[in-house]
C-alpha cells in the first residue's frame, strides 16, 4: 500500500468503533484536515469542501491510474478507474451511481470522472477518439446553461436529471456515448423563489450576447425588464460569469456540430419566452385583449410565424366537438394560465432537441458500428437531482424525491439486501444487519391504484371539475393508515400541515410537506392544441420541427396523453432497470454546511445524510462482509496460473477444489471464506495480492501464446510452401518431360537427317530448362561431331585437326588452302617427292640428334628470297620446336634453327599460289613458295601447323594476314610483296617491283587448278556418301613417325566427308559433302 499523511481513517471499515457518532466525527476530522473523500469500503463518501482543492491534476490522475482502489488515498479518480478497470478487464458493464441532495457536489464529481476517463484513455491519440472525448466534454456547458438554475442551495443546480452512457471499444477507448435527460424543472420558466433564477441560459443571452445581436432579439441587457427571470430577485451571481458561459456554450454548440441557423433558433425562442413573460392581459368589457401588442409581434418576428395567429393562440382556443369547429375566447386568468403553459412548454421542447442534438453529436456512429463494436461496454454516469426540502414544495419536489427513494432503493437492492442474502444462499455464517428499506415509500409513490400518482393520474381522467382539494381527499381516502403518509385531517393533532392543502410523505431521507396546489395541472401538463399549430406553422424548419404533433388536424380527437407524473414514474423505472444490469459504483455526496462554506461542518446536518444515506449500515454490513466475491470456476480462471497445481488446468477435483488449493497455497486461508457457490475474500489486499502475482505472469503467458500461435503459423506457412514446391515439382517435371517430348519428336529422325538435326530449330524451352538447353544443345554437337568424325578414320584424325586449325584462318579467305589434298607433313622423306629421300633422311638424323627435337611435322622444297632480293631454292623443315633452312640438294642446314616460338605471324595470298610469309621476331622474315611434285596446294597445312605448334608452345594464337600485297621484314627493313598472276612461265618467281623496295611474287595462272562451287548451295541437301574405312595401322599427325601424317586417307575430291569449321566461326563441327 502507498504511504500516504492520513488524517482520520481512509476506510470507514478500518474504525474502531462502529456508530453513527464515530461515522461522522471521522468525516469531519477528515473536512477540516483537507481531506473530503473517504471510503466505506468502495463506496466513496464525498463531502463537497465549497472551495477549489488542488486534487485533480495530472500528478493525481497518474496517481490513481491503473491502481487498485485501496492502493491510494480515497479519491473519486479511484471509484473511476475501478469503473473503468471492471469494464475493460471484464467486459462488464458499469455504472456510477452519484447521489445526494442538491448541492452536495454530485455535478461536479461526474464532472471530475468524465475529466478522468477522458485524462487516461486515448493514449495512442486517435483524432476520433480525441474528438468524441471533446464532444463528451463540452456537452456538459449545453447542458448546464439550459438545464441547471442558481437555487438557494446550489448556484448551479441541476434542474433535470441527467443518465449519461460513455461507449468503450474493446481497447477501452472512449467512442460514443449518450444522455437520456429526466423531467426538467420547468415550472421555473415562468416561477421562481426569491433568491433564485431561471435556467442560466436566460441570463447567458442577456450578458452574453453582443449589442447587434441583442437588438436582433429584440432584448435589452436589462434582467429587470423581464417578467420572466426577475422574480428572484438575485439577477447575478458571484459564482456565476454568464458572459463567459455564454462564450463557452457557443463554442460548444459549435464542437458539437450545431448548425448556425439552429444556434440562432436556440437563442430566438429563449429570446421569445422573455418576451412571452411580458405579455400581460386586460379584460376591457368582456373580451380578453393583450395590453402590450408590441411584444406580440416580437415573439411572432422571433418564432417566425405571423403575429395575428400568435394574438389568437394566446386570446382564444379552438375546440372541435361533435364535428364541429368553435372558437372560445379566454378568460384572463385562463390567457395568463395559457402563456405561461406556452411558455414552459417551448423551452421543454427546446431542451429536449438539444439534448437530441447533443446525442447526435456523441452517438457511436462509425459506420457498421454494431458489428464492429460489439463488444463494446458502457460506463453510466448518473447525475441526478437530489433529495430537496423546500418551504414550499409541489410536484416538482415530489417526483425529484421520490427519484431519489428509487435511487435509495436500487443501493439497498445491491448493497445491502442483495448482499445478505448472498450470504445465506452461500451458507456463509452471517449475522443479519438491520437496516430501513424504503420500499414502502416507493410504493407509497408508484404502485397502482393506490400510489400518489395513480390517484392524481384517476382525479385528472375526471371529467368535470376537479380540484387539488378533492385531490387531497381521495388521498386521503386511500392512503388512511400509511406509516409514511399524512395530512392534517389524517393527525388533527399535527398543526404544522395546513387543512386542506398539504400532505406529509415520511421519505426515508426526511419528512417533507408538499403542498396539493397545482399538482392536477402539472400532473395533466396541458398546453392547449392552438400553441402546438402556431408553433408547427413557423417558417423557422428547425422551430417547426420540434412541434411535429402541430399538424394535425383540430378535428381529431388525439389519444389521452400519459400524465407527467406517469411519464416520471416509467421514467425512473427504467432507469432503475437499466442501473441494476450493471455493476454499480457509488459515490455518495455529503453537504457539509448550507452556507456553501467550505470552514463549517454541520454536525446535525451531516448527521441526518448520513443517516438517510443508511451510511452507517453500509458500513455494517461492510464490515462483516467481504470484499469480493467470485463464482469458484471464474475465480480459478482468473488466477489459475499463480499455482501449479492448478496451471495450465486443474485436474485433481472440482473447481471450488482447484481454488482452495490455490488459496492455501498462497497462504490466504485465513483471510477467505467458501460459500456453496463462491469464494469471499475478506480483505481488498489479498485481492490485490492475487491480482498482483498473477500481472507478473500475464506477459510470460502472453509470450508463450505468441510463440505458439507463430509457432502454428509458421508451420502453416511452412505446409503451404511445401505444397506449393511440390506442386512446382510437378509442374516443372511436367513441362520438362512435355519438353523433353517435343525434342524428342522433333529430332526423332536426327540419324537420317544429312545434318544429323544441325539445321533443326529447338522448340522454346520453359523457363527451368532455359539454362539446361545449352548442355543439350552441346551434347547434340558432341553427338554431331562424333557422328561425323566416326566416319573418318582415326588416323585421318590428326590431319583432321590441322585442316580445321587451318580452316579457322583460311576459309572464305583464300581460294584453295588445300582442304581437299591428303596432308602428309613430311614430304622430303618421300620418294615420290624427293628422290635423294635417304640424304633428307639421314640429315634429319644428324639435326635430331644435334637439337634433339621430337618429330618432323614438315618438309618442302621452297623457293626463297633473301635480303637481297636474291631468289634460291631451299628446303625447309618443321619440327616440333624449330624450323630449319636446308641444303636442297645436301639438306644440311644453312645456319642454326628459328625457334617456332620466333615466329611472330604467317601472311598469305588469297589466290592459289604457294607464297607463305613466316614472321619472324628478328627483322628477317621468311618469305618462301612452297615447291611440290605434284602442284600441291600446301599453304593451307603449313599454316594449319605452324598455328597450331605455336599454340602447344606458348598457348597463344599467330596472327595470320590473308592479302593480295603483303608487308615483311627483309634486312631488317620493311617491304611490300605483291602478289600477281601471270600468264608467263611455268613456275612462280620473285622480281624487284616497279616501287622502289617493292617485291613482286608472280604465280603463272597455268598452275591453277579448277575449284568446286562454294560448299553452302549444296549443304543439307544430299545424303552422305557412306564413308570409306581406311585400312588397320593407319598413322597421324603426332605419332612420332618421320614419314609425316597420316597414310593417304583423306583425299581430296568428291564422295568423301570433308570436315571443316562452318564459317560462324561457333567451332561446331559440321559434315559436309565434301563437294569442294
Ligand atoms: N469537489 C469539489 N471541489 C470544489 N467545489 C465543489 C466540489 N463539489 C462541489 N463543489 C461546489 O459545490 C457546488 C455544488 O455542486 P454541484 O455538483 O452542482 O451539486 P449538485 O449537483 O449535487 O447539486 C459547486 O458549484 C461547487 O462550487
Ligand atoms: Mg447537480
Amino acid at each position: 500500500m502507498a504511504s500516504y499523511e492520513e488524517v482520520g481513517i481512509g476506510d470507514a471499515v478500518l474504525l474502531d468503533e462502529i456508530s453513527t457518532r464515530a461515522f461522522v466525527d471521522n468525516l469531519r476530522v477528515r473536512f477540516n484536515g483537507g481531506k473530503i473523500y473517504t471510503y466505506i469500503g468502495e463506496v466513496c463518501v464525498s463531502v463537497n469542501p465549497y472551495r477549489t482543492i488542488n486534487l485533480y491534476g495530472k500528478e493525481y490522475v497518474t496517481q490513481y491510474k491503473g491502481r487498485e482502489i485501496f492502493e491510494r488515498p480515497p479519491h473519486v479518480f479511484a471509484l473511476a478507474d475501478a469503473a473503468y478497470k471492471a469494464m475493460k478487464r471484464r467486459g462488464q458493464d458499469t455504472c456510477i451511481v452519484i447521489s445526494g441532495e442538491s448541492g452536495s457536489g454530485k455535478t461536479e464529481a461526474s464532472k471530475i470522472i468524465m475529466r478522468y476517463i477522458a485524462a487516461v484513455t486515448n493514449v495512442a491519440g486517435q483524432q476520433e477518439i480525441e474528438r468524441v472525448k471533446n464532444v463528451l466534454l463540452q456537452s456538459n456547458a449545453i447542458l448546464e446553461a439550459f438545464g441547471n438554475a442558481k437555487t438557494n442551495r446550489n448556484d448551479n443546480s441541476s434542474r433535470f436529471g441527467k443518465y449519461m452512457d460513455i461507449n468503450f471499444d474493446f481497447k477501452g477507448d472512449p467512442i460514443g456515448g449518450h444522455v437520456q435527460n429526466y423531467l426538467l424543472e420547468k415550472s421555473r420558466v415562468v416561477l421562481q423563489q426569491p433568491g433564485e433564477r431561471n435556467f442560466h441560459s436566460f441570463y447567458q443571452v442577456l450578458f452574453g450576447a453582443t449589442d447587434s445581436d441583442l437588438s436582433k432579439l429584440k432584448l435589452k441587457r436589462d434582467v429587470n425588464a423581464y417578467h420572466y427571470i426577475r422574480q428572484g430577485g438575485t439577477p447575478r451571481v458571484d459564482s456565476i460569469a454568464d458572459k463567459v458561459d455564454y462564450k463557452a456554450c457557443q463554442a460548444a454548440f459549435k464542437t458539437l456540430g450545431f448548425s448556425p441557423e439552429q444556434t440562432d433558433a436556440i437563442w430566438r425562442i429563449v429570446s421569445a419566452i422573455l418576451h412571452l413573460g411580458n405579455i400581460e392581459f386586460t379584460s376591457g368589457g368582456d373580451e380578453t385583449q393583450i395590453k402590450n401588442p408590441k411584444e406580440v409581434s416580437n415573439i411572432a418576428e422571433l418564432l417566425r410565424v405571423s403575429p395575428d395567429q400568435v394574438t389568437k393562440a394566446l386570446c382564444h382556443r379552438v375546440i372541435a366537438a361533435r364535428g364541429e369547429v368553435m372558437e372560445k375566447r379566454h378568460t384572463e386568468s385562463e390567457a395568463s394560465y395559457g402563456r405561461d403553459a406556452f411558455a414552459k412548454a417551448i423551452y421543454e421542447r427546446l431542451f429536449s432537441s438539444i439534448v437530441e442534438g447533443v446525442n447526435n453529436a456523441i452517438e457511436v456512429r462509425f459506420e457498421g458500428a454494431e458489428a464492429k463494436y460489439k463488444y463494446n461496454t458502457v460506463i453510466g454516469v448518473l447525475d441526478i437531482y437530489g433529495f430537496e426540502i423546500f418551504d414550499r414544495n409541489s410536484f416538482e419536489q415530489f417526483c425529484i424525491n421520490y427519484c431519489n427513494e428509487k435511487l435509495q432503493q436500487l443501493f439497498i437492492e445491491l448493497v445491502l439486501k442483495q448482499e445478505q442474502e448472498e450470504y445465506r444462499r452461500e451458507g456463509i455464517a452471517w449475522q443479519t444487519i438491520e437496516y430501513f428499506n424504503n420500499q414502502i415509500i416507493c410504493d407509497l409513490v408508484e404502485q397502482s391504484h393506490k400510489g400518489i400518482i395513480a390517484i392524481t393520474d384517476e382525479a385528472c381522467l375526471n371529467v368535470g371539475r376537479v380540484t387539488d382539494e378533492m385531490l387531497l381527499e381521495a388521498m386521503e381516502g386511500k392512503l388512511k393508515g400509511h406509516k409514511h403518509f399524512t395530512t392534517r385531517k389524517l393527525s388533527p393533532m399535527d398543526k404544522e400541515l395546513k387543512h386542506v392543502e398539504e400532505f406529509r410523505v415520511k421519505h426515508y431521507a426526511g419528512d417533507v410537506v408538499y403542498s396539493i396546489k397545482g399538482f392536477l395541472e402539472k400532473n395533466k401538463d396541458t398546453l392547449f392544441q392552438d400553441f402546438k399549430r402556431l408553433m408547427y406553422s413557423s417558417s423557422d424548419p428547425v422551430i417547426s420541427s420540434m412541434w411535429p404533433e402541430g399538424a394535425q388536424d383540430i378535428t381529431m380527437t388525439t389519444k389521452r396523453p400519459l400524465t407527467a407524473g406517469t411519464l416520471f414514474k416509467n421514467s425512473m423505472i427504467a432507469l432503475v432497470k437499466n442501473l441494476a444490469c450493471k455493476e454499480p459504483y457509488y459515490i455518495r455526496c455529503i453537504k457539509p454546511n448550507d452556507q456553501k462554506s467550505p470552514v463549517i461542518f454541520d454536525e446535525e446536518r451531516v448527521t441526518h445524510q448520513v443517516n438517510y444515506l443508511g451510511l452507517v449500515e453500509n458500513l455494517r454490513v461492510r464490515r462483516a462482509g467481504f470484499a469480493y466475491r467470485q463464482s469458484y470456476d471464474r475465480f480459478l480462471r482468473r488466477y489459475k496460473m499463480i499455482s501449479q497445481y492448478t496451471w495450465p488446468n486443474f485436474h485433481g477435483g472440482t473447481d471450488r477444489e482447484g481454488t482452495k488449493i490455490l488459496v492455501e497455497e498462497q497462504g490466504f486461508s485465513n483471510d477467505v471464506k467458501y460459500g456453496n457457490t463462491k469464494i469471499f475474500v475478506r480483505s481488498p489486499q489479498t485481492l490485490f495480492a492475487l491480482e498482483q502475482a498473477r500481472a507478473k505472469l500475464i506477459p510470460g503467458i502472453v509470450i508463450f501464446l505468441q510463440k505458439m500461435w507463430r509457432g502454428a503459423l509458421c508451420r502453416m506457412r511452412y505446409r503451404r510452401m511445401c505444397a506449393a514446391l511440390t506442386i512446382m515439382r510437378h509442374y516443372r517435371l511436367y513441362k520438362m518431360r512435355s519438353y523433353m517430348l517435343e525434342l524428342h519428336r522433333v529430332f526423332r529422325n536426327v540419324r537420317q537427317m544429312q545434318d544429323y538435326g544441325k539445321h533443326v530449330r529447338w522448340p522454346a524451352p520453359p523457363l527451368v530448362l532455359r539454362s539446361m538447353v545449352s548442355d543439350f544443345q552441346s551434347i547434340h554437337n558432341r553427338w554431331r561431331a562424333h557422328m561425323i568424325l566416326s566416319n573418318v578414320p582415326k588416323s585421318d584424325w590428326p590431319q583432321l585437326r590441322i585442316k580445321v586449325i587451318a580452316g579457322d584462318v583460311l576459309m572464305g579467305k583464300r581460294a584453295d588452302w588445300g582442304v581437299r589434298e591428303t596432308w602428309e607433313g613430311n614430304y622430303l622423306a618421300s620418294t615420290r617427292e624427293n628422290p635423294d629421300s635417304s640424304a633428307f633422311q639421314s640429315a634429319v638424323k644428324n639435326m635430331r640428334n644435334k637439337d634433339g627435337f621430337r618429330e618432323v611435322l614438315f618438309s618442302s622444297l621452297v623457293r626463297k628470297i633473301n635480303r637481297n632480293d636474291k631468289m634460291s631454292e631451299r628446303a625447309i623443315l618443321v619440327t616440333d620446336r624449330q624450323i630449319y633452312k636446308l641444303h636442297s640438294k645436301t639438306f644440311k642446314p644453312l645456319r642454326s634453327p628459328i625457334p617456332i616460338l620466333e615466329v611472330s605471324g604467317i601472311s598469305v595470298s588469297p589466290g592459289q599460289d604457294q607464297l607463305v610469309i613466316i614472321h619472324l621476331r628478328g627483322g628477317n622474315d621468311f618469305v618462301v613458295s612452297l615447291m611440290s611434285q605434284s602442284n600441291a596446294n600446301r599453304v593451307g597445312e603449313l599454316t594449319g601447323l605452324l598455328l597450331r605448334q605455336y599454340q602447344l608452345l606458348n598457348r597463344a594464337d599467330l596472327r595470320v594476314v590473308v592479302a593480295g600485297t603483303l608487308q615483311c621484314m627483309l634486312g631488317n627493313k620493311s617491304r611490300m610483296i605483291t602478289v600477281e598472276e601471270t600468264n608467263v612461265g611455268t613456275f612462280p618467281a620473285f622480281r624487284k617491283g616497279t616501287k622502289r623496295g617493292e617485291l613482286v611474287y608472280s604465280w603463272p595462272e597455268s598452275l591453277n587448278k579448277a575449284l568446286p562451287p562454294p560448299p553452302q548451295t549444296s549443304l543439307h541437301r544430299q545424303a552422305p556418301n557412306p564413308p570409306s574405312r581406311p585400312p588397320p595401322g593407319a598413322n597421324g599427325y603426332g605419332n612420332g613417325n618421320d614419314h609425316g601424317y597420316g597414310n593417304g586417307h583423306i583425299k581430296g575430291g568428291s564422295g568423301y566427308h570433308n570436315v571443316d569449321r562452318n564459317s560462324n566461326g561457333n567451332g561446331h563441327v559440321y559434315a559436309n559433302t565434301g563437294r569442294y
